[in-house]
C-alpha cells in the first residue's frame, strides 16, 4: 500500500524505541494507527554507541507499530537527544529591498539566513532555526513581519546545534534498519510540541523531560523558545542508586521503582506498605518500606532538578520563576515516578502538571503515556512542517497536496488545534 497518507515517527530513546504510525484522513486531523516499542540497548545518555544492538530495537520498534496499524512503513522522522545538544539565541537584521518598503516572504528567508549565519565547529551542524520574534523599524514582538512597512527587518531567533556524528550514526542505524530518514528533530522540541498549549508558550514555560538517560529542557517565552539543553541524567540514576544501595540487580530494582518508587517524602506519610526486595546469591530476601526507597530516590531526583535549575539559570540568565505563567511541564517516563511534580513544585515555587501528548486522535488511554509524547511530537512537528513550507519536498505529500483535500484539511485542523 502506497506511504503518501502516513507520518512516522521514531523516537531512539536510552530506555526505549517507540515508532509511532500516524494517517492524515481526508476529513482533516491526524489518527494513529499504531504504536510499536521495543526496549532499547544500543544507547548511551541519548547517544548511539552500538549501532547493530539499536537498528535491532529499532526494526523490532517498527515492525510492531506495523503490525497494529497493519501498514508498511518506508520514511521516518526520527528524534535527537544527547548531551551534545546546545541552544542559543541569535539575531540577524536586513534592509528591506521592494520599492514601496513592503516586507516580503522573500525579506523573512534573508533575515532569518542573516540570523543563522553563525560559526559553528565542522563537528556541528544546525538542527533547528526557531524564529522568536521579528523587529521592524525598533517596532518589537511582531511575529509575522510579512506586508508590514518598514526599512529595517530584525529577527531574533532560536538556534539548535548538535554533533555531526551523532546525527550520522542515528541516520545509519536507522537507515541499516531498512528506513529512510525525511528529517531528525530535537526530542524535547517536538515533545513540547505535544504536550504545550499555545497559551503556556506564550505566558511562560518550562518543560522538562525526564528520560531513562538523560533530563531534557526547553523553556518558552512569548511562545517560542528562549532555552534549551539535554542534562546528562535521568532516570536511570535513580535505579542504578537503588541498585547500589539495596545490593540488588537494577532490573529487579527498576521494578520495584516502577511499582513503589516515589521522590517525595511528604506523600508517604502513614504509608507503612512493606516491599520485598528479592535476595541475591542465597541471601534472603529482605523487606523495606516505601520510605527508605524514597530516601535514595529523593535526592538523586532533587539533584536532577536542580541540575535544570541551575543550568536555566547560569546559561539563560533566567532567575524571575514566579514569571513563568504556565509553570513548569514534566514528561517523558521519569515523569511517571510518583511526587515527581510535587518535589520539582518544591524546587521552582511554580505550578507543575505532568504533560501527556495531546492533539491527535487514535490515542487510546493506553498510549496516552508521558514516555510517548516525543514520538508523538515528531509526527505533528512534521506535519506542522509541512504545512508552512506548503509541501513536502522529499516525497508522496506531494502528490497529496496536488490532490488538495488532504493537504488543505490537515492545514485547517492544525489552525484550529494548534495555533
Ligand atoms: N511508572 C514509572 N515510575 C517511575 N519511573 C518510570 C515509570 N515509567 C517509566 N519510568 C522511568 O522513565 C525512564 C524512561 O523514560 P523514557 O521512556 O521517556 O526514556 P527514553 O526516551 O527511552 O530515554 P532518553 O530520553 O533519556 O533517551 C526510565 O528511567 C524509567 O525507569
Ligand atoms: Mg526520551
Amino acid at each position: 500500500m502506497s506511504n503518501d497518507d502516513i507520518l512516522v515517527g521514531l523516537d531512539i530513546g536510552t530506555s526505549k524505541i517507540c515508532a509511532v504510525i500516524a494517517e492524515i484522513p481526508e476529513t482533516g486531523g491526524i489518527d494513529i494507527l499504531g504504536v510499536g516499542v521495543a526496549p532499547s540497548n544500543g544507547l548511551r545518555k541519548g547517544v548511539v554507541i552500538n549501532i547493530e544492538a539499536t537498528l535491532r530495537s529499532v526494526s523490532a520498534a517498527i515492525e510492531r507499530a506495523e503490525n497494529m496499524a497493519g501498514r508498511e512503513v518506508s520514511h521516518v522522522i526520527t528524534g535527537i537527544s544527547g548531551a551534545h545538544i546546545e541552544g542559543l539565541n541569535s539575531r540577524g537584521v536586513v534592509a528591506v529591498t521592494s520599492k514601496d518598503r513592503e516586507i516580503g516572504m522573500i525579506d523573512v528567508e534573508r533575515v532569518m539566513d542573516a540570523a543563522k549565519a553563525v560559526v559553528l565547529p565542522m563537528d556541528r551542524e544546525l538542527i533547528h532555526v526557531i524564529p522568536q520574534e521579528f523587529i521592524v523599524d525598533d517596532q518589537r514582538g511582531v511575529k509575522d513581519p510579512i506586508d508590514m512597512i518598514g526599512v529595517r527587518l530584525e529577527a531574533e531567533a532560536h538556534l539548535i546545534t548538535g554533533s555531526v556524528t551523532a546525527a550520522q550514526n542515528l541516520l545509519k542505524c536507522v537507515n541499516r534498519a531498512g528506513f529512510k530518514v525525511d528529517e531528525i528533530a530535537l526530542d524535547v522540541l517536538v515533545a513540547s510540541q505535544a504536550v504545550l498549549s499555545r497559551d503556556e508558550m506564550e505566558l511562560g514555560t518550562m518543560l522538562i523531560d525526564i528520560g531513562g538517560g538523560t533530563t531534557d529542557v526547553i523553556l518558552y517565552k512569548n511562545g517560542a523558545p528562549l532555552y534549551t539543553n539535554v542534562v546528562p541524567v535521568g532516570g536511570a540514576e535513580v535505579t542504578s542508586d537503588l541498585s547500589i544501595m539495596l545490593q540488588t540487580p537494577m532490573d529487579t530494582m527498576e521494578e520495584i521503582k516502577l511499582t513503589s518508587g516515589c521522590c517525595y517524602a511528604p506523600m508517604l506519610e502513614g504509608d507503612d506498605s512493606e516491599i520485598i526486595i528479592p535476595g541475591v546469591g542465597g541471601r534472603p530476601p529482605i523487606a523495606a518500606d516505601r520510605l527508605t526507597l524514597c530516601e535514595y530516590i529523593q535526592p538523586r531526583m532533587t539533584e536532577i532538578f536542580s541540575m535544570v535549575r541551575d543550568k536555566v539559570e547560569h546559561e539563560a540568565h533566567f532567575t524571575r520563576w514566579q514569571n513563568l505563567g504556565g509553570g513548569i511541564v514534566l514528561t517523558g517516563g521519569g515523569a511517571l515516578l510518583q511526587g515527581a511534580a510535587e518535589l520539582a513544585g518544591d524546587i521552582f515555587s511554580v505550578p507543575v502538571r505532568i504533560g501527556l501528548p495531546h492533539g491527535i486522535g487514535g490515542l487510546t488511554p493506553e498510549f496516552q503515556r508521558p514516555d510517548l509524547a516525543s514520538a508523538v511530537g515528531l509526527i505533528l512537528h512534521r506535519a506542522k512542517k509541512m504545512i508552512s513550507e506548503g509541501v513536502d519536498e522529499s516525497r508522496g505529500f506531494e502528490t497529496s497536496r496536488k490532490k488538495g483535500t488532504r493537504f488543505e484539511s490537515l492545514k485547517k485542523w492544525f489552525k484550529n488545534f494548534i495555533e
